[in-house]
């Protein structure tokens, strides 16, 4: 049964950022059903998702509340366009989502998903300067190692990198600063007696091109993607002071960090930097339906609010724009993280997984060991004295995402990050569990 399923889906199914050919040596999992933090394929076996299923299963999988939260909206409404119609779940969500937010940030604007967040936050961010007579600034600056999703625009912005040079001749022409990437310092300095030096370039493009900038877009504390990169606050504040003192806007992607992620509802309350833009999904549902915003402040809304022949409006929108059931979940999901307390949880969680994560320092090709919150991330290099990589062609990661699989984890490395990204409906016992065998995995590796 299983294997006539496989071939079924070989038949007729492309699976994202997927080499297809890999399945003729690693067929992917059947799963039929999950509970908590366990998936379970079909074959009877059980894998923990230590990636919180592409980061957004924050809460873990059959929760009662969120099933019940949908059922009862199912019975409502299950969608409406939400152009000149509205409905509770969303006015309900937009407000529960700014009386949370940072502060300033007044509006929400609904889409689908985390790459749509970002794109209306880069087209709301240049079509602002139009609407102020300022059209000169429509330069957008990204960091190396940054990602922000898939679709053109959000490729233009995040770092280039193996997911996106393919499609080099599509993407707008943006600016990249180097990464506040601490184990490989783009100045060859260390932390915290460099004084933040990688902030220079940024600085330069600010002095030479400021008044074309339109905003700056970064990942708070994590460039999740771009190698769990953790990154010192006094990166992000310093970052922010020189975009706003050359009068950008500051976008920040919290797609991955938000909804207590981090130890905070959101990384940024780790920090005094505040943004004119956030961009949220993933964890917003706590996994369960696709659903993305675009928080902003008062002032931004402001200047698209006019008379309509005066070209002021926003056109932007998609066919699932605030869908009643996303909406209904996400309420439910951001009750669930006050009502019990998620971030003081993922704080006492943290302490247990960071102190785990300490183990892996010993293994011979462990680089280094870095983490934030429910993420904990292992870089391996060949070489420990030189911190040279393990070649592409090795293709490290997926052989830890075979040996995973017969340890029961569900591991997807970034290269040679090896990563958790856990959820929050974990045991610590099971945080044990899981980082002892991703150790033996390691400690194995041939
Ligand atoms: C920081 C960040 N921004 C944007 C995205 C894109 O989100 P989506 O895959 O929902 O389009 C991701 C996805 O991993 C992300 O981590």
């Amino acid at each position: 049964m299983v294997s006539e399923w496989i071939s079924r889906d070989a038949a007729r199914c492309w699976h994202p950022f997927t080499q297809m050919k890999d399945y003729e040596l690693q067929p992917p999992l059947l799963i039929t059903r999950a509970r908590g933090a366990k998936l379970f394929s079909a074959d009877g076996n059980y894998y923990y998702d230590t990636i919180s299923s592409w980061w957004c299963n924050t809460l873990g999988h059959n929760h009662p509340r969120l099933k019940a939260a949908l059922r009862r909206q199912m019975n409502q409404l299950e969608h409406t366009l939400f152009a000149g119609i509205t409905h509770p779940p969303a006015i309900e969500l937009a407000e529960r989502l700014t009386a949370i937010a940072p502060e300033g940030l007044k509006k929400v604007f609904f889409s689908d998903n985390g790459s749509t967040a970002v794109e209306v936050a880069l087209k709301m961010s240049l079509q602002y300067w139009r609407n102020t007579a300022q059209p000169q600034r429509s330069l957008f600056i990204g960091l190396d190692h940054g990602y922000h999703g898939d679709t053109v625009g959000a490729m233009s912005v995040s770092g280039r990198s193996a997911f996106n040079e393919v499609f080099s001749p599509l993407l707008f022409d943006a600016r990249h600063v180097p990464a506040p990437y601490c184990y490989r310092c783009p100045c060859g300095k260390q932390y915290p007696s460099c004084g933040i030096a990688c902030l220079e370039p940024l600085r330069q493009i600010c002095a030479a091109e400021g008044n074309r900038v339109s905003a700056l877009i970064i990942e708070p504390l994590l460039l999740a993607a771009g190698g769990m990169i953790v990154y010192p606050r006094e990166y992000l504040e310093g970052a922010v002071a020189i975009a706003r003192g050359c009068g950008a806007h500051i976008i920040f992607d919290e797609i991955a960090t938000g909804f207590c992620r981090t130890g905070t509802m959101f990384a940024c309350e780790q920090t005094a930097a505040t943004p004119d833009f956030l961009c949220l999904s993933k964890g917003i549902t706590a996994g369960y339906l696709p659903l993305g915003v675009t928080l902003v402040t008062e002032q931004i809304y402001q200047a698209f609010y006019d008379d309509y022949t005066r070209k002021k409006t926003f056109y932007h929108g998609h066919t699932y724009t605030a869908n009643p059931l996303a909406c209904a979940v996400a309420v439910e999901a951001l009750k669930i993280y006050t009502e019990e307390r998620v971030v003081e949880r993922v704080q006492s969680q943290a302490v247990v997984l960071q102190k785990a994560m300490q183990q892996f320092r010993h293994l011979p090709n462990v680089g280094d060991v870095r983490g934030i919150g429910m993420v904990g991330a292992v870089e391996l290099v060949r070489d420990r004295a030189t911190k040279e990589p393990f070649a592409f062609e090795q293709r490290v990661g997926f052989q830890v995402y075979r040996e995973g699989l017969a340890e029961h984890l569900l591991l997807r490395p970034l290269g040679n990050v090896i990563y958790f990204f856990l959820p929050f409906c974990l045991r610590d016992a099971e945080i044990l569990r899981i980082v002892r065998r991703t150790h033996a995995v390691l400690a194995h590796l041939k």
